[in-house]
């Protein structure tokens, strides 16, 4: 799409060479949405960024820092609003840096994910995405996150989560994506804020389960209790010291879809960065043997008692980082039919992706929260001579730019891909 540029407005916003300045202003016509959720343009021979932006919007935005050709802009003004922006409900929203996609319609937001998966695949992996690629949509689009962190600064009496690109605490009443039992949590702790009586703790981390809400540090006596979520059959338990999935709601079809084509089981299947066991339980339903692979000692802790809990004793949990064990205990493993990865937003370490490659797993399930990373751990993967069988996304992250991914990849020739 053309991009209608105004000159910069002051003398000032054009360095030396007429390159602009931070502070300028921009007529744009914003393309489309990138992976890390901001809009593309283009204007005065440069790539300009835009934060918070809907595809098709003319905006008038002020440049707030250049590097090389690629200008990072605000939105000061929404010249003419694109057919799928939407009103942001929340009073936070701009100041937050929670939410960067309450711009966007519902259906907008499931489609820029959808690209943001396609870019990553065709830019980063270099691979052919599918035709489709499908963003199974959150029942709840508001109320669905069952974690959250607050920041504190105890000394202005603040109590929210930073602004954006700052370490500045947004002072917060309400989230309008925190699940009713969390939000109630923050309730109280502002109480407690305003009485003076909130402990000097520089964050707190809330975590609901199926019968409360957990918080780290512990303000009251309940909050050190462990929480349990009970998803297909399965019991888990956790705190907040360790991960748990934040959209409740989603958890049975994303596990459905990690162990698609497992139905069979097999001897050997690995689970790796498994957390408190989301996915290990399942393996060990199918699989005779289950080796999963944890490095916060806490989760694994958990993960060893929920397989306990289920009577499992046909799967084992190693505490350690996930490329140093495969890089000691590979031989020792020979080989496995199955692989799961499920790792946080970095990715696999290199020496991770190596040691799934020497294990030669006939099947691999990438779980990832991050596109980007993805991808670049699919091209290792790839060039080892596997290929996508399958892609499905779920958006456990409504109003954000944030998506779940889960990809299939079978041993096979490289040429299919
Ligand atoms: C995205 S979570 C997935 C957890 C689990 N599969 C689930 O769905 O609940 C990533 C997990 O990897 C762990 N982790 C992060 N870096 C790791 C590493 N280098 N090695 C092992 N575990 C790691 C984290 O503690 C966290 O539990």
């Amino acid at each position: 799409m053309k991009s209608r540029f105004r000159r910069p407005r002051r003398e000032a916003d054009a360095g030396a060479g007429g390159r602009l300045r931070a502070g300028a202003l921009l007529d744009v016509r914003v393309e489309r949405i990138l992976p890390g959720g901001v809009g593309l343009a283009h204007a005065e021979g440069l790539t300009v960024f835009v934060s918070l932006a809907a595809p098709g919007d003319l905006a008038r935005v002020r440049v707030e820092s250049t590097k090389g050709r690629a200008a990072f802009a605000s939105i000061v003004e929404v010249l003419e609003p694109s057919p799928v922006r939407a009103e942001p409900p929340c009073p936070y929203f701009g100041r937050c840096g929670g939410c960067d996609f309450q711009q966007l319609t519902y259906d907008a937001q499931l489609a820029a994910k959808a690209e943001i998966i396609r870019d990553c695949l065709r830019r980063v992996a270099h691979a052919e995405p599918p035709a489709e690629i499908e963003v199974v949509p959150s029942p709840e689009v508001w109320r669905y996150r069952s974690r959250a962190r607050w920041q504190h600064d105890a000394l202005r009496r603040h109590l929210g989560y930073y602004e954006r690109g700052s370490h500045r605490v947004c002072d917060v009443a309400d989230c309008p994506v925190a699940a009713p039992p969390v939000a109630e949590r923050l309730t109280r702790l502002r109480e407690l804020l305003a009485e003076g009586a909130l402990p000097q703790a520089a964050e707190f981390e809330a975590v609901a389960g199926d019968e409360g809400v957990a918080l780290a540090p512990s303000v009251e006596p309940e909050d050190g209790r462990e929480q349990l979520r009970r998803i297909d059959g399965e019991t888990y338990r956790f705190d907040a010291g360790c991960f748990f999935q934040i959209n409740h709601a989603l958890l049975a079809p994303l596990v459905a879809e990690g162990l698609r084509g497992t139905a069979d089981g097999g001897e050997t299947a690995l689970d790796l960065y498994s957390g408190v066991g989301l996915f290990t339980l399942p393996l060990a339903r199918r699989f005779r043997r289950v080796v999963a692979v944890e490095g916060n000692p806490a989760a694994a802790v958990y993960a060893r008692r929920n397989l306990a809990g289920a009577s499992l004793t046909n799967a084992r949990v190693e505490t350690s980082a996930v490329g140093a064990w495969l890089a000691r205990h590979a031989d020792e493993l020979g080989r496995a039919d199955f692989v799961l990865l499920d790792p946080p937003r970095a990715g696999a370490e290199p020496e991770a992706v190596r040691g799934i490659i020497a294990l030669k797993p006939a099947h691999v399930s990438y779980v990832s929260c991050d596109p980007a990373t993805l991808a670049r751990d699919l091209r290792l993967l790839l060039d080892a001579g596997y290929r996508l069988d399958s892609l499905r996304a779920f958006d456990m992250f409504p109003q954000t730019h944030h998506v779940e991914t889960v990809v299939h990849l079978r041993a096979g020739s490289r040429e299919q891909n």
